[in-house]
């Protein structure tokens, strides 16, 4: 009954969206060589993460919930955020979209349910939900296809809700697009192991980087569990994390679904892998700002350099863990979690001054968005967005393969 509630919320929230907002002009999905052309409707196309943006879904940060792993996944107990920060955050987020839309980028935004609600299925039952700050964890453009994720916290489980009155809308525009979403998982106990993060966390660092390499984390390979942000989009081939939100079957999934990409399954040193992008962020063809912090793979490293990729370790950020904002629940790394705007403009958390230095010196025009107040409700600039429309076609950047790649 509260979920039909919702739905209904949201059907009447998608019916009073303004519809000139959103008959703006966009662009014909290009051929190869071609320059994209003027049309009326909306088209999907995003094959890589660093081409012309023209068109992007920014979060919103209504009725966002505090998150903490120490609360333990999936049963985290948390409420809404404060009002002041919610404000706050949403002040951030619209003027991240006024500096999109003077770039000539068209920007779409959710529609936020009551995640304060709690949510049920046949098989589980949880206290509430987690907001719609962060699109690029629900949702992935690959080609003329929007692919949404299976997810795999039960309180972000109805988070598609917020999406699809947009999702509908381009599906209905663009003829040529393909929406699918990837199968509903069942997110019973078998998909969790027990414990697991308690005695995660009373483990030698050693013996947690062998159980990250080995993807022995929080889910079990129950069924498929992926989160969107796990992947990392470069042409013909996908990077995929595994994390603690992402497992093998996930990226099986994603292989037998993509079968005209290379799925590749991606480890880093990292303590608390989710979503892979204040790890690994491609910046232009040939060039990948990664987190000094989290060695690669050594593999992943070799096949990079291989195809003549640098991999630049990002600049150390601003903040320390000390100095994140309250109910933030990702590292200061957040510094390297940029929108690519074409190869050569991103747009950087203001106050990370030594990223954007870095940018500059390797040829990027920086533009500062003003962000950590939308930390909290689950990321940076990159989380924060979901590419629709890039310019450009599919394109191998990998010609040499090398060893599992
Ligand atoms: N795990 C990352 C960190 O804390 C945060 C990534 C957030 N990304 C996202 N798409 N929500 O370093």
């Amino acid at each position: 009954m509260r979920y039909a509630n919702q739905a209904q919320a949201v059907d009447r929230a998608a019916r009073a969206m303004d519809e000139d907002s959103l008959s703006v002009t966009t662009f014909d999905r290009p051929r190869s060589g071609e320059r994209p052309r003027e049309s009326p409707t909306t088209t999907i196309n995003c094959w890589n993460q660093w081409s012309r943006l023209r068109h992007v879904i920014v979060g919103r940060a209504d009725g966002g919930m505090a998150q903490s792993p120490e609360h333990g996944f999936p049963d985290r107990s948390p409420g809404p955020l404060p009002q002041f920060m919610v404000d706050a955050a949403n002040e951030q987020l619209n003027n991240f979209v006024r500096i999109l839309e003077k770039r000539g980028v068209r920007v779409d935004r959710p529609f936020p349910v009551d995640f304060s609600r709690m949510v049920v299925t046949p098989e589980w039952t949880q206290e509430s939900m987690f907001g719609c700050m962060p699109p690029r964890d629900v949702m992935i453009t690959v080609g003329n296809e929007i692919l949404e994720a299976t997810m795999s916290h039960r309180s972000r489980w109805f988070e598609y809700l917020c999406y699809r009155p947009l999702i509908e809308r381009y599906f209905r525009d663009d003829p040529d697009m393909k929406w699918e979403a990837a199968p509903k998982p069942r997110l019973t106990a078998e998909s969790y192991k027990r414990n697991f993060l308690a005695e995660y966390w009373k483990l030698p660092r050693e013996e947690r980087m062998r159980k990250v390499r080995n993807n022995d984390l929080l889910l079990t390979e129950a069924e498929p569990l992926f989160d969107a942000a796990d992947i990392c989009l470069f042409g013909k081939d996908l990077f995929v994390q595994l994390s603690m939100v992402t497992n093998r079957a996930g990226v099986r999934w994603l292989r037998k679904h993509f079968p005209h990409h290379r799925v590749h399954e991606v480890t880093f040193d990292e303590d608390l892998p989710f979503h892979i992008d204040a790890t690994w962020i491609p910046l232009r063809p040939g060039l990948v700002l990664h987190n000094g912090e989290r060695a690669a793979d050594p593999d992943l490293a070799k096949f990079f350099r291989l195809n003549d990729w640098e991999l630049a370790p990002a600049a150390p950020p601003a903040k320390t863990k000390t100095t994140l904002p309250r109910f933030c629940f990702c590292s200061p790394w957040l510094s390297m979690n940029m929108l690519c705007l074409d190869a050569k403009t991103v747009c950087v958390e203001a106050s990370e001054t030594a990223q954007m230095e870095q940018l500059e010196k390797l040829g990027f025009e920086v533009i500062p968005v003003p962000f950590w107040d939308v930390a909290p409700f689950g990321g940076g600039l990159h989380c924060a967005t979901a590419d629709l429309y890039r310019d450009g076609c599919l394109e191998d950047y990998f010609p040499q393969r090398y060893g599992r790649f």
